[in-house]
């Protein structure tokens, strides 16, 4: 069933103009919300923008990628800094031992730009895609955007910066599906062999 709905996902960069209704991005919402993520701690805060301004204003963030006006809303994928006192920079350093004194060597400014718990983003970012589908709703992941920039324009507090935008909205014209790397491309058992 869910790969079914896989099958038919693919970027859409060309939205109509029709409204998605506000239950079902409460539901896209939710599937997020019920991510998992590292000591439950859920890093993260989604902004959803539904104002055609901003969403113009933010397309320019994302190096004048004009398509992004056609969107309907955008959810902005906020990941937060680990606190010090949950294990911030202990996780890097076990995660990394070989860069331990690297990292604590790093100035705090840089640190803390790289200390996002970033990547976990993108699990309540994938739920959101899927079930956004689920309701025949198409997105786009972006991450080709200035940070610094849409961190400011959104007024997020000093301890989040948003690392993916997603791009949601009925599609117009056809669906182009991207073919995907067969698993036995992708896939190991026990330890890798060339
Ligand atoms: C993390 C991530 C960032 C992406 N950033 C952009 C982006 O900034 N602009 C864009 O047009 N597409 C972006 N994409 C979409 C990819 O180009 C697209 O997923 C890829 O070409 C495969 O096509 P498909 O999604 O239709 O399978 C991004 C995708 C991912 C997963």
């Amino acid at each position: 069933m869910i790969n079914e709905l896989l099958k038919k996902r693919c970027s859409v960069r060309n939205f109509s103009t029709e409204k998605v209704p506000s239950e079902t991005i409460d539901y896209i919402l939710e599937a997020g919300r019920l991510s998992p993520s590292g000591g439950n701690e859920q890093p993260w805060k989604f902004g959803v923008i539904k104002d055609k301004s901003l969403i113009k204003t933010i397309s320019k963030i994302c190096y004048n990628q004009k398509w992004i006006e056609s969107a309907d809303f955008l959810v902005v994928l906020c990941a937060t800094i680990v606190d010090e006192e949950k294990g911030g920079m202990f996780i890097q350093h076990s995660r990394c031992p070989e860069l331990k004194e690297t990292i604590s060597k790093l100035p705090k400014e840089l640190y803390s730009k790289i200390n996002l718990e970033e990547h976990q983003t993108k699990i309540p970012g994938s739920h959101m895609v899927l079930a956004a589908l689920e309701k025949g709703v198409y997105s786009t992941w972006i991450s080709y955007f200035n940070v610094e920039e849409l961190k400011t324009l959104l007024n997020l507090p000093d301890n989040f910066y948003p690392s993916e935008i997603l791009a949601f909205g009925y599609p117009q014209g056809t669906l182009k599906t991207t073919s995907k790397k067969p698993l036995d491309e992708i896939v190991f058992y026990d330890s890798y062999s060339l």
